[in-house]
């Protein structure tokens, strides 16, 4: 199933996510819906915030569906390590148009639990250390909006409250 992303604006996006705690059928299936979704929408991770659901749990591809090895569940995901760091422009689907430079380190570690519940760690670089960073953001209720300078961030929520005033948003 497609799910619709959930935009700016709504609650659950700004909230602090529950842990994973069932491992099962009806979480790899979520998982499975997660990944389409995020093709569909043609993104490289995909937080279950955005999907409306406050769990800790996020899907990653960087190659967007070309490589069947990239596709990564991160469930209960936490930072183990950081090095360097690295600015790019950075967008969200929960923020269709727009995008922004955000800090952040040039590779990250992560320690997650794939969909059968098995604990993995993995150490990124680049744009998977980037998604990483975003995804786990989103987990804990930060949009990347908020890694950007108040002037910045002040100027997108004028933007986006003129689309909502003419039902564009
Ligand atoms: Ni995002």
């Amino acid at each position: 199933m497609i799910y619709p992303i959930t935009k700016y604006g709504a609650a659950v996006l700004e909230t602090p996510t529950k842990p994973v705690e069932k491992f099962d059928d009806d979480l790899a299936k979520l998982c499975e819906d997660m990944f389409e979704s995020m093709y569909v929408a043609q993104g490289v991770g995909l937080a279950a915030t955005q999907i409306g659901l406050s769990k800790r749990l996020a899907v990653v591809d960087v190659s967007v569906g070309k490589n069947p090895e990239a596709k990564l569940v991160l469930a209960n995901p936490e930072i183990i390590h950081v090095e360097g760091d690295q600015r790019e422009e950075e967008g969200c689907l929960s923020l269709p148009g727009f995008r922004g430079n955000v800090l952040r380190p040039a590779y990250v570690t992560v320690r997650a639990q794939n969909a059968k519940g098995e604990v993995y760690e993995m150490r990124g670089e680049g744009l998977l250390a980037r998604a990483f960073c975003h995804e786990i953001d989103h987990l804990d209720g930060i949009l990347f909006l908020q890694h950007l300078s108040m002037l910045k961030r002040d100027l997108m929520k004028r933007r986006i409250r003129k689309l909502r005033k003419t039902g564009d948003w």
